[in-house]
């Protein structure tokens, strides 16, 4: 039974590296806008009985998720025996909740919305908060890997004497789980948001990093404005300049500038987005989890 690997075009080179680690065949995904903005989907058309695995990351969904479902649509009209997501970031997990009367509660929709186009779904380190697992918000297989072991390998290596940092409470799943990994201190500040763009930090009254390197660890990087209200105040310690280590590289116009000029030093995420800052691979884990997927679907009678 073959399995073929069809990557977003943008996602090629995180596919390249997990179709050669889980003996997939990397097969091909076309996607063009007509002038009016209406999207072309071609799928290569050997396909029948194929176990297809879209790779598709899910930033900036409003742009992708159409050309998502017509390219789920186009394997199983080819015969696909099974049609999987990777979604190494899964999109609209921030808004779980109806904050204001009458808005949308995107993840619940969301999730429904993909899972009337595959049979699984792998993803790795969804923003989960106030929705407790995976589990509780699909009704298919849907798998989360986690990007801790890998950060903590690449802060390991790179960083002398690190003390890792988390913006809040949130952000402790993270960060005590890589902290552990390293053998580093840790430290959840305080954070309340304003607005999209409007964030406000605060440290301990006993902030003191004694020397070390901050590494400022978050699961998304979006407008920045968080890690960037970090670095300001981080300044006047003295300290070394800190280092962003991210998961998902989401990264709005201009957010990279903005912690640049607030005094980051290096800026590292994981390939979970397609980004200049991808230092650290997660062609590993999805790998593995691809696989393991597969050997369970073949191991079911075909539906
Ligand atoms: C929030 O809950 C997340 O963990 C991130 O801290 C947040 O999404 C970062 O957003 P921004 O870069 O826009 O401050």
């Amino acid at each position: 039974m073959a399995t073929v690997l069809l990557p977003f075009p943008e996602d090629m080179r995180l596919a390249q590296a997990v179709a050669t680690r889980c003996g997939a065949r990397l097969g091909f995904m076309g996607w063009r806008h007509f002038p009016d903005g209406e999207s072309l989907v071609t799928v290569e058309d050997d396909l029948a009985d194929a176990d297809v695995v879209l790779l598709c990351s899910l930033n900036q969904p409003d742009r992708k998720a159409m050309a998502l479902r017509f390219a789920a649509h186009a394997a199983r009209e080819l015969g696909a025996r099974s049609v999987g997501l990777v979604a190494p970031y899964l999109a609209y997990m921030r808004q779980d909740a109806s904050f204001h009367p009458g808005e949308a509660i995107s993840a619940h929709a969301f999730a429904r919305f993909l899972e009337e186009a595959v049979d699984w779904l792998v993803t790795v380190d969804p923003h989960l908060h106030r929705i407790p697992t995976l589990d509780s918000l699909f009704r298919i297989p849907a798998q989360a890997l986690a990007a801790a072991p890998s950060l903590a390998g690449w802060i390991a290596r790179e960083v002398p004497r690190p003390h890792l940092i988390g913006p809040d409470s949130e952000s402790e799943q993270w960060v005590s789980e890589v902290a552990k990994s390293v053998g580093a201190p840790y430290t959840v500040l305080e954070k309340v948001r304003h607005g999209d763009r409007s964030v406000e930090i605060r440290l301990p009254r006993d902030f003191d990093l004694q020397g070390r390197t901050p590494v400022l660890v978050d699961d998304i990087v979006s407008s920045g404005r968080t890690l960037v209200a970090i670095l300001e105040q981080l300044r006047g310690f003295g300290l070394p300049a800190a280092v962003c280590v991210v998961i998902h590289a989401v990264f709005a116009d201009g957010a990279l500038d903005a912690l640049r000029e607030a005094g980051a030093g290096r800026v590292v995420s994981t390939d979970s987005v397609a980004h200049e800052s991808s230092a650290i691979s997660l062609a590993d884990p999805i790998a593995r989890a691809v696989a393991a997927r597969l050997s369970r679907t073949h191991a079911e009678p075909a539906t």
